[in-house]
């Protein structure tokens, strides 16, 4: 599975990226106003950081504003991917912007169905949430493993983006479905390098060390 760090802050891209382990950027319209920045300005520093796909996210709700729009963004470099939400007209706007052989990512999907027609429409990724669906008390875990399993059956060829990633059971688990990418938040990158028995490992290992060298010193 692959690794794409969902977040629009520069830094903690740049971080993850120099362990060598990022394939692509996810931002959507909330990660970019956290930054505070121009989002064409910080779509662009991406773009200069991972090369890989960066989705951009349109911020209209009819079908000829999101396609102006993707196609704008389009234009911005080769790797951006426009991100478009799961609507009616999000899938109008897919259906035009792929047949230009613009790359596009279908978010804020909830269930099979909406990965069905977001593939069928032309979508390269589809990104189902799992962290906001298991926050209504259902199973986004549930919803990933549906559609994984539908798209082998029929041999879709639309990635799975594993989106809205709270912790690294959720990492895991989609990896273990067969999901395609998870796209998961600095902290939860943090959490997955770490394991307290990694860092009691090392803690005594440097304490024999010390202690072995002190000992041939004085010899
Ligand atoms: O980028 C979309 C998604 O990953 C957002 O996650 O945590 O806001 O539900 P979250």
């Amino acid at each position: 599975m692959e690794f794409f760090i969902d977040t629009a802050n520069l830094e903690e891209i740049q971080e993850i990226a120099q362990w060598g382990i990022l394939r692509g950027v996810t931002t959507n319209p909330s990660l970019i106003a956290k930054e505070g920045r121009d989002f064409r300005t910080v779509v662009q520093e991406i773009t200069d950081l991972v090369d890989g796909p960066i989705s951009a996210e349109v911020n209209s709700y009819d079908a000829k504003s999101m396609i102006e729009e993707g196609r704008e963004l389009a234009s911005i470099h080769k790797n951006i991917v426009v991100k478009i939400p799961m609507t009616e007209e999000g899938l109008k706007a897919v259906s035009v912007l792929s047949k230009d052989g613009i790359k596009t990512n279908v978010t804020l999907i909830f269930s099979l169905n909406q990965a069905l027609l977001a593939a069928n429409s032309g979508a390269t990724f589809v990104s189902p949430f799992i962290g906001r669906i298991d926050d209504i008390g259902y199973d986004g875990l549930a919803c990933i493993e549906e559609i994984v399993d539908a798209f082998i059956t029929h041999g879709i060829e639309t990635r799975i983006i594993a989106a809205s990633i709270r912790n690294i059971l959720h990492v895991n688990q989609s990896a273990l479905l067969g999901c395609d990418i998870a796209t998961i938040p600095y902290k939860v990158f943090k959490q997955m390098a770490h394991h307290p028995l990694t860092d009691k490992g090392i803690e005594s290992f440097q304490k024999d060390w010390e202690q072995h060298t002190k000992k041939v010193e004085n010899k």
